[in-house]
């Protein structure tokens, strides 16, 4: 995930913001740069790969005078890992970063494009340097010019932006994207993207809300709403522990990624829904030319989203879909012909069992597309087509945020070929976009759930077994939900299709055998609900995840009433993300980094 650091004041501008950039390292990065106004003089340097490029590029320059000093790290999204593409970008005399996805920036690009601006990058940020000197032409302060670009701009951003006509001086503008400044006795001014690179530097932070604009001098941070009313800043002491405020309060990584769920599930949607059509401007229009057949391939729980997807495109897009564990498919001399796309699913791009499909796919001739978390990793690299799932850097080894903005970009690749082959009306796409827009709300972590969850918690700690069931796409779900239990709590679990249970696992059942039930109101309820009432007659431990009351279950964990199936799928996939957490808590395990698994599994 992109990083922001800034600095105004007089120390040594370059040193500062290289070692904040250090301390956002954790969140991954692709290229990095900075830029430094001086002495009305301005620097910029800027590296692909890690930060020691960035500082080895930079030894020579010196900052011994007051600057204004901006400083970036970019996981792509809109272009390749670049120089040009990474950040700051430059106007004819301002720079600027920006995290987020500026989502009207192909239309602002067209008209500046046409006023005869060039543009040097491929990325959406880019286009707010120019409509900020644009602007500038027009107004009578560089703020003024600030002002109305900000109000230009549509989507998520987090912006700092230096610039000559206003010397000494970093405007910042916030939406969607977080982003807070820091100031200490000194009178110096600092921001971040995220609490870390301003432990040890600032004793107090103000949090900019969404709205937030303005600009900070040597002795002035002036603050304005989203209506222009000036506000005063609210300062709050900053934490002194810097693992702590990498996970930002939240106990584990893996906790801290599911509960941002939400937000980088918008981050997948952005820019890629209208309300009648599903956008993927990364695709070719002819890539499902002649295409009569899809394979999805992958390994663990891109695995599982690829299941979930071959109901999706089955269903919405009528085309024959199967799915592949890569690790079966590389021996096993698969007849492979050329009227299928082949697609595979990895968080990393990495793990060399999909990759090595990847590669037999392409020799075989097939025209391939990867579903990838990591741009200009070997798969994307590879592949003649890439979506990107924009979910950030996943510290935890247990998949959580990647497999949900999976299964979200495969839904919206549903839909994009539902409507290349007419397969649902217009108003039904209409319909299910509507839905996708819900989902980031589905996935909202409620004090409430969690906390009953934690409780529940405590009953699941023994017993000779799990089994998650469910039907349809619940059942590539129960997969999931069995394998988070597995890899953090090294109990054992099976992910199970609710119907299937009465041909041999019921045999199991007994009170030591617990079934954790997913029952939605909206797919399939009246037949899984009898599964588990099977199950339950056997004396079988029963968990009901579901927005309907079961009085034959043991235990209850209430999901809320939706519209569609796909949102409780979504909410209830956060259930059984919790459950494994909070289980693997009272066991004591390391839920980061559990015993025996690689976070990319790079070797056969
Ligand atoms: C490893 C990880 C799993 C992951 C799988 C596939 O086994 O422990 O969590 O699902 O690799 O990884 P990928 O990066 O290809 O999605």
């Amino acid at each position: 995930m992109c990083g922001i650091v800034g600095y105004l004041g007089e120390k040594d501008t370059k040193g500062i913001l290289l070692s904040g950039l250090k301390e956002l390292e954790y969140r991954g990065y692709d290229s990095a740069g900075i830029a430094v106004l001086q002495k009305n003089d301005f620097q910029s340097y800027k590296a692909v790969g890690k930060l020691i490029n960035l500082e080895e590029k930079t030894k020579e320059f010196v900052t011994d005078s007051f600057a204004a000093g901006i400083g970036h790290t970019r996981w792509a999204t809109h272009g390749k890992p670049t120089e040009l593409n990474a950040h700051p970008h430059l106007g004819e005399s301002s720079y600027v970063v920006h995290n987020g996805i500026i989502e009207n920036y192909a239309q602002l690009k067209k008209e500046l494009v046409a006023e005869g601006v060039t543009f040097l990058s491929q990325t959406d940020t880019e286009v707010i340097v120019h409509q900020f000197e644009k602007n500038l032409k027009s107004a009578t302060s560089a703020f003024e010019a600030f002002t109305k670009t900000v109000s230009e701009l549509e989507g998520a951003y987090a912006i700092l932006l230096v610039t000559k006509s206003e010397e000494k001086t970093i405007f910042f503008a916030k939406q969607g994207s977080p982003m807070l400044v820091g100031i200490n006795a000194e009178n110096e001014k600092y921001f971040a993207s995220s609490d870390t690179p301003l432990i040890g530097q600032c004793t107090d932070v103000n949090y900019f809300e969404d709205g937030d604009y303005g600009y900070v001098t040597k002795d002035e941070l002036a603050i304005f709403d989203i209506t222009g009313t000036k506000k005063e800043p609210i300062f709050q002491k900053l934490s002194t522990n810097k693992l702590s405020a990498q996970k930002d309060g939240y106990r584990f990584f893996m906790e801290k990624e599911i509960y941002e769920q939400s937000t980088v599930i918008s981050d997948t949607l952005l820019g890629r829904l209208t309300e009648t059509e599903v956008l993927f401007d990364e695709l070719d229009a002819n890539l499902f030319d002649g295409i009569k057949e899809i394979k999805l391939c992958a390994c663990g729980t891109s695995y599982h989203s690829a299941l979930t997807a071959s109901y999706m495109f089955e269903r919405h897009a009528r085309i024959k879909t199967s799915v592949e564990v890569a690790s079966e498919l590389r021996y096993r001399d698969p007849i492979l012909t050329t009227d299928t796309l082949f697609v595979v699913i990895s968080q990393s791009g990495e793990t060399a069992d999909t990759l090595e499909t990847l590669k037999m796919a392409k020799k075989a001739g097939l025209k391939t597309l990867v579903i990838c978390n990591v741009d200009n990793s070997s798969m994307v690299r590879l592949a003649d087509a890439s979506i990107l799932t924009r979910a950030g850097v996943e510290k935890g080894v247990a998949s959580t945020k990647a497999f949900a903005t999976q299964v979200t970009v495969f839904w919206m690749l549903s839909l994009y070929l539902a409507k290349a082959k007419n397969t649902l009306t217009s108003d039904e796409i209409t319909k299910q976009i509507q839905l996708l827009r819900e989902v980031p709300a589905s996935v909202q972590v409620s004090d409430t759930i969690h906390e009953k969850i934690r409780r529940l918690s405590k009953r699941y700690l023994n017993g000779h077994g799990f089994f998650f069931i469910g039907r349809d796409v619940f059942f590539p779900l129960a997969l999931e939900g069995a394998l988070k239990l597995k890899e953090i709590s090294y109990l054992h679990a099976e992910g199970y299709p609710s119907g299937e249970m009465k041909h041999g696992p019921i045999a199991l059942a007994d009170p030591g055998l617990t079934t954790i039930a997913l029952l939605p109101q909206h797919l399939l309820y009246e037949k899984s609900k009898s599964n588990v009432e099977e199950l339950s007659a056997r004396d079988a431990t029963i968990c009901a995840i579901s927005p309907l009351v079961f009085d034959k279950a043991d235990d209850y964990i209430p999901t809320k009433e939706h519209t569609d199936y796909m949102l409780e799928f979504f909410e209830m996939m956060v259930v059984v993300q919790l459950l494994s957490l909070e289980i693997s808590v009272r066991l004591g395990n390391d839920v980061d980094m559990p015993r025996n698994l690689a976070k990319s599994v790079t070797v056969e």
